[in-house]
């Protein structure tokens, strides 16, 4: 794109005002601020500008303040039924159908770690990484039912290079690189409160993540939707980059969810609290829906039935098995875009770089979970989160790295319980020793059960590290 091109383009958006320092920059940086203009697309920047206007003016309500809602209905699996749900989703594993998607392109700000956040360490024993857990899932599953069970991991401008360097480094932690798709989302601007797009620096744009929902968009442009395809995938299991609990690809969970017959399923879990930060599972206009924490008032958090039970019980933990048909068509879906006020750096007149202490602009994003709405059938299940979720979110306290190494520790313990070896717990249920379990040497209670049975021993007075 020409300095001429870029001018009109702009200033038929009202944002000409990006090109103010153009005389102050060098070469390379011209060509740099050309070639993110020229990325720049206008017709999302329309909508958020109408977005942050209705926003400003009061206007914009809520989701969780439009049509009357209801709690989702929500499965609740007996054992048996559970191990006769299974068997459908090991035949869809076994036969090829199953593929992986994880969403890794989030900044992970509130952890404050520089890098992405898959890096973060969290083995109790070895520290090894959010990505190492996940990945030796992964391969634990490609072993048991003898099938290679594609892996399409999004990541983000910011993040992707570092990403794909961990995944050389650590050898793609024993899987096969060609089953590894990675796949980058799409970055947007930020706005100014009057609508005028952000600099960072006199020659640069500020751009962020478009929110997990620029997936859809992203699966298509980089040819994962394709490839998906072309391996004869019929559901995709969803997960986030922060719960190294999550029971990746779960038998139960995708038998539940080609049971049903569902274009979407999601996996569902008490709250802790009221306010825990999870977004919550409703009905509306009799589709299934996610309303995110933030935009659910504290009237609604805290209802509760005459029995005292919280009446919007359910929150979602971000797992999901999506149907690839489902998310073909969901690819030109428009789904809503959501605003939040944020501290951006912004490029003062003289060209000097503020870091501001308040929100200053709004950034924009959009969630995959809004596509639930599109689903003819949309199926909850319910699961035990102290089986399958502790993720990492903050630095300290509740969902810390902590918390989630605490947690690991507790699961396995139970594993060895199942199995009949008894370790020292503490009172509230958390063994004195810690444990960590490589998921290719045991990715159940079933499977560390039979290694023990088969004459492997340890020794409880000691820390426990099981390796494949
Ligand atoms: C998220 C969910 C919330 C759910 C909770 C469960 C959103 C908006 N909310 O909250 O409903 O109950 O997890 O733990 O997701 N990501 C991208 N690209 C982006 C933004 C995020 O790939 O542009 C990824 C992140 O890497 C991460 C995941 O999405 O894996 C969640 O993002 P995060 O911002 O941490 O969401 P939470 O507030 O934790």
């Amino acid at each position: 794109m020409t300095y001429e091109g870029a001018k009109k383009l702009l200033s038929e958006n009202g944002q000409e005002h990006v090109l103010r320092f153009w005389d102050r920059l060098n070469d390379a940086e011209k060509a740099s601020l050309l070639a993110q203009v020229e990325e720049l697309d206008f017709s999302s920047i329309a909508k958020q500008k109408e977005i942050l206007a209705a926003n400003l003016a009061g206007t914009a309500s809520a989701a969780g303040e439009q049509a009357p809602m209801e709690p989702a209905p929500v499965t609740v699996l007996s054992d048996s039924d559970r191990a006769d749900i299974a068997k459908i989703g090991e035949h869809e594993l076994k036969a090829g159908h199953v593929g992986v998607l994880l969403v890794a392109g989030g900044q992970g700000s509130r952890l404050g770690f520089d890098g992405p956040k898959g890096c973060y360490p969290v083995g109790p024993l070895t520290d090894e990484s959010l990505f190492y857990f996940h990945a030796r899932k992964l391969l634990a599953l490609s072993k048991r039912y003898e099938v290679s069970v594609p892996w399409y991991i999004m990541t983000s401008r910011t993040n992707d290079a570092d990403t794909r360097a961990f995944f050389e480094k650590n050898g793609y932690f024993g899987l096969n690189p060609k089953d590894v798709f990675f796949f980058t989302q799409g970055m947007w601007p930020a706005l100014t409160p009057d609508g005028r797009i952000i600099l960072d620096q006199p020659g640069h744009i500020f751009l962020g993540p478009d929110g997990h929902g620029g997936m859809l968009a992203a699966l298509e442009r980089s040819g994962a939707l394709e490839d998906m395809q072309k391996r004869g995938l019929r559901t995709v299991f969803y997960f986030q980059v922060d719960n190294p609990m999550v029971d990746i690809a779960d038998p139960a969970f995708i038998g539940f969810h080609v049971r049903s017959g569902a274009d979407v399923s999601a996996k569902v879990c008490a709250k802790r609290d009221p306010q825990e930060g999870l977004g919550v599972i409703v009905e509306r206009n009799r589709r299934t829906e996610i309303v995110e924490y933030t935009e659910f008032t504290d009237e609604q958090k805290n209802e509760r039935l005459p029995d005292g039970e919280l009446r919007y019980k359910y929150g979602s933990v971000a797992i999901h098995v999506f149907s690839v048909d489902f998310l073909v068509h969901e690819t030109h879906a428009g789904l809503p875009i959501h605003i939040a006020h944020k501290k951006i750096p912004t490029v003062r007149e003289d060209g000097t770089v503020e870091k501001p202490s308040t929100p200053n602009g709004y950034k924009f994003e959009k969630f995959i979970f809004d596509c639930l709405k599109d689903a003819k059938v949309c199926s909850c299940l319910a699961f035990d989160r102290t089986q399958e979720f502790s993720p990492v979110k903050n630095a300290e306290g509740k969902d810390s790295p902590a918390s989630c190494r605490a947690d690991l520790s507790r699961k396995w313990a139970r594993w060895f319980a199942d199995a009949g070896v008894t370790l020292d717990m503490d009172a509230d249920g958390y063994p004195r020793n810690r444990i960590e379990i490589d998921p290719v040497f045991a990715n159940t209670a079933e499977e560390l059960a039979a290694r023990l049975a088969a004459g492997v021993t340890i020794d409880r007075t000691a820390d426990i590290l099981l390796k494949a």
